[in-house]
């Protein structure tokens, strides 16, 4: 049906996503797994902005964040996200679209519990998104927090995962003259088996 082949060769979007991200792991110089995540306000006005993808599992992406901040209580509002990845040094993207839902079981105090003591007390301080005095409060925050779980603090309540699992998924390979390669795979909700077709560049 489709002449798939190469990078994009597979029936498992979720391994070729596997793939492409170890490929830009030796070859990108930061944040290989640097995502654009894309909600929609209240208003209906969109909302994006850099978070570090966590885990490609079987089935979906999952990334971790404050769950008072603008992004979560987007996402929450409506159950639904998109984001882009894309590698400057392979001249690829993914696109993902698709349908929310929190993880904030043992994989997260799992991930939480992986991060640098300094980064477990921040995610603490960090009133994610809220209007902050200044510089000075921050670190009081943090000294206050420190005090307050030494050096072994819990998951916050009010920070975890969110797992996307899509709906849609597009990858996208630079090709010469403008002539890129497209394939994505869609279906109407994550119940039904995957379409794929190739699209005009
Ligand atoms: C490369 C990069 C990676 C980031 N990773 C995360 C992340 O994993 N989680 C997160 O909450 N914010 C991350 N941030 C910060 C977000 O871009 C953003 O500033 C913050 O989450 C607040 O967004 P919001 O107010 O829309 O919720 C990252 C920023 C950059 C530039």
């Amino acid at each position: 049906m489709t002449d798939r082949s190469g990078i994009f060769a597979g029936d498992d979007p979720f391994a070729i996503a596997r793939a492409w991200l170890a490929e830009a792991e030796a070859s990108e110089p930061n944040d290989p797994n640097a995502i654009a995540l894309a909600t929609v306000d209240e208003a209906g006005l969109p909302n994006v902005r850099m978070v570090l993808l966590k885990e490609i599992e079987d089935g979906a992406f999952v990334f971790y964040t404050n769950y008072e901040s603008a992004k979560a209580r987007e996402i929450e509002a409506g159950g639904k996200a998109a984001f882009v990845m894309h590698w400057k040094s392979l001249r690829r993207q993914i696109r993902v679209r698709g349908v929310t839902e929190r993880e904030d079981g043992p994989k997260a105090d799992e991930y939480f519990a992986s991060r640098s003591l300094k980064s477990r007390l921040g995610a603490w301080a960090s009133r994610q998104s809220q209007p902050l005095e200044s510089r000075s409060a921050l670190m009081a925050e943090v000294a206050r927090v420190t005090a307050r779980h030494g050096t072994n603090p819990p998951r916050p309540p009010f920070w975890g995962g969110f797992r996307i699992t899509p709906v849609e998924i597009e990858f996208w390979a630079d090709g010469a003259f403008r002539l890129h390669d497209r394939f994505v795979w869609r279906r109407t909700s994550p119940e039904e088996a995957w379409r794929v077709a190739r699209l005009s560049p």
